[in-house]
């Protein structure tokens, strides 16, 4: 097997930016006793503050109540327990663009997931519809690696080295609306993890080389499994010239990816999965494409976190499955699976500290706001970077 080396920037990164925050519960605890409120949305007003447990529940379901069929709550797998059990609908990145781009009648979509996600909501839905993030700070570590600054100066830098011609920019979903509208208007797409092959296999049709960006990971887990070889997939670091690379290493180059990783799936290494498999024989190893190729490849299948849901639920009975992702998703799919051996792969184990961050009492005080008529958090792209994005988002939907 190949190993990858990872630089010392992004090994200390991942040293510094990891530690657990959480238990995985369903009881609430006040955002006062959050250690993480420090860096969370402040203007919550006070009276939210120290609301915990029952209180916290009941004041949601009254206003979901008030505010009925106006109203659609969607979640990501990867929220809490304490807040996708508010959720009418739940699903990964790609189900949920779908559901906001196909369902007009809902005038508040409030949206359990984080920031990337609830942009492309509001992008995709009708202008009658709002788009409310009940946590404003809910952001992704992973998009925010890629600056729009960044990625331009890169196409600029492609464009010097006549090779801009001749790439697709790809852009993960979970990235800023802004890079989805670079990507709209020249000539690129969008993809998820759940269509990343597909979207892969558009671009290439069209020409010769893509750009793939924010996670070098499921660019390179994706281009792999297309048979591209190693080699031929370069990782662009934003902070050298030509990305750390000649002219002439970028002209071999089928994928240039973005130096981007997600915090939380960096955890997953090819020694749990040894661990595993010595522990449970016979065990399936299952992981988000977000992991390492080292890890991808050690395991026995990968998909997002509709595909490792769905999996598992038609999985026989009896049967064990070791999850590298999201600790919110896993503890969920085991609770849902009481017939199957269900575990996370990392003993050790952390949420998605920004998912994290959609907290009971934010729900609770933008539904209230709502149901007195009142619209907080609301969440706006601007029109020209919408246009665009939409662009790209709709190129994405169409391809099968
Ligand atoms: P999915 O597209 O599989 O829902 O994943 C989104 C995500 O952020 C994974 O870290
Ligand atoms: Fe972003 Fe990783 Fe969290 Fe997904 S799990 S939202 S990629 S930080």
């Amino acid at each position: 097997m190949v190993t990858l080396k990872y630089t010392e920037p992004e090994l200390k990164w991942q040293i510094d930016n990891i530690s657990c925050q959480t238990a995985v519960s369903l009881e609430t605890e006040p955002l006062t006793s959050e250690p993480g409120f420090v860096l969370w949305q402040k203007d919550i007003p006070k009276e939210y503050w120290s609301l915990g447990g029952k209180e916290l529940v009941d004041r949601i379901n009254a206003a979901k109540a008030a505010l009925g069929s106006r109203l659609v709550i969607l979640g990501h797998h990867y929220q809490r327990e304490d807040i996708i059990q508010f959720a009418d609908f739940k699903g990964d990145s790609f189900k949920l663009a779908q559901w906001a781009a196909q369902r007009p009648e809902a005038e508040y979509i409030v949206f359990c997931g984080v920031h990337f996600m609830a942009e492309a909501a509001d992008i995709l839905s009708g202008p009658h519809q709002k788009v409310v993030l009940p946590n404003m700070a809910a952001g992704c570590t992973m998009a925010d690696m890629a600056e729009p600054d960044d990625v331009l100066d890169c196409w600029a830098q492609l464009g010097e080295i006549g090779l801009a011609d001749a790439t697709v920019p790809v852009t993960y979903m979970n990235s800023t609306a802004s890079l989805k509208a670079f990507c709209g208007c020249n000539d690129g797409i969008v993809c998820t993890s759940s269509n990343a092959g597909a979207v892969l296999k558009w671009a290439f049709a069209k020409r010769e080389r893509v750009l793939f960006f924010p996670d070098q990971h499921l660019g390179r887990n994706t281009g792999a499994k297309m048979g591209i070889p190693l080699d031929q997939m370069l990782v662009w670091d934003p902070d050298q010239r030509l990305g750390g690379h000649t002219a002439e290493e970028l002209v071999g180059a089928r994928i240039i990816l973005w130096r981007g990783w997600c915090s939380v799936h960096m955890r997953f290494t090819v020694e749990q999965v040894g661990a595993a498999r010595a522990k449970y024989p016979g065990v399936k190893v299952l992981v988000h494409p977000e992991c390492t190729y080292e890890v991808v490849q050690a395991a026995d299948l990968n998909g997002s976190t509709e595909f490792i849901a769905r999996t598992i639920a038609e999985a026989p009975p009896g049967s064990a499955w070791a999850v590298g992702t999201e600790i919110n998703l896993v503890s969920r799919l085991a609770r849902e699976n009481p017939d199957k051996l269900v575990f996370c792969l990392d003993p050790v184990v952390c949420p998605c500290s920004t998912m994290y961050r959609i907290h009971p009492a934010y729900l609770c005080w933008v539904l209230e706001e709502l149901a007195h008529g009142r619209l907080v958090n609301h969440l706006v792209v601007e029109p020209e970077t919408a246009r665009w994005a939409k662009i790209a988002l709709e190129r994405m939907l169409e391809v099968r």
